[in-house]
């Protein structure tokens, strides 16, 4: 899937504030995954997912800076994402819908820290980057 001259423009924008802080976007995401949907956490059974663990601070940061590397490359994400998508596929097995939770709650705290930037083209371009991301990492499930 491509993206348009507009799309990018937004995408970048966006993912130029996550690039700030991904360590605090991101552990706030995860904490808003874990609160509204605890099946997930049975994923992450291995680490610390109580409020403000520096366990959840740092796959938080991993998960975002992930999505900030990606968003440099927005005509090869495949390229670029092809080793975390064999991560998710073959050795993680995460369950294909939890992207979909997932990506709702990063869409959720873009919008509380940047109401103003985060208008209906940044929102619709930045949920279609996330629907990209996840169905590369969600590609090689057999
Ligand atoms: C690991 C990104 C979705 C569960 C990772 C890592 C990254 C990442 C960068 C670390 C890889 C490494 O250390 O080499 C992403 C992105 C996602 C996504 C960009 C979608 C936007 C999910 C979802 C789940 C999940 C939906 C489950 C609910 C895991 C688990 C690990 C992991 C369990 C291993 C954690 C560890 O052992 O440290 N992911 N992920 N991921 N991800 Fe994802």
């Amino acid at each position: 899937m491509s993206f348009s001259d507009a799309e990018k423009a937004a995408i970048v924008s966006m993912i130029g504030k996550v690039a700030a802080n991904p360590g605090g976007y991101g552990s706030e995401a995860l904490e808003r995954l874990f609160l509204g949907f605890p099946q997930t956490k049975t994923y992450f059974n291995h680490i610390d997912v109580s409020h403000g663990s520096a366990d959840v601070r740092t796959h938080g940061g991993k998960v975002l800076g992930a999505l900030v590397e990606a968003a440099k490359h927005l005509d090869d994400m495949e390229g670029t994402l092809s080793q975390l998508s064999d991560l998710h596929a073959y050795n993680l097995m995460v369950d294909p819908g939890n992207f979909k939770l997932l990506s709702h709650c990063i869409l959720v705290v873009l919008a509380c820290h940047f109401p103003a930037e985060f208008d209906a083209c940044t929102h619709a371009a930045f949920d279609k980057y996330l629907a990209v991301v996840s169905a590369i990492l969600t590609s090689k499930y057999r």
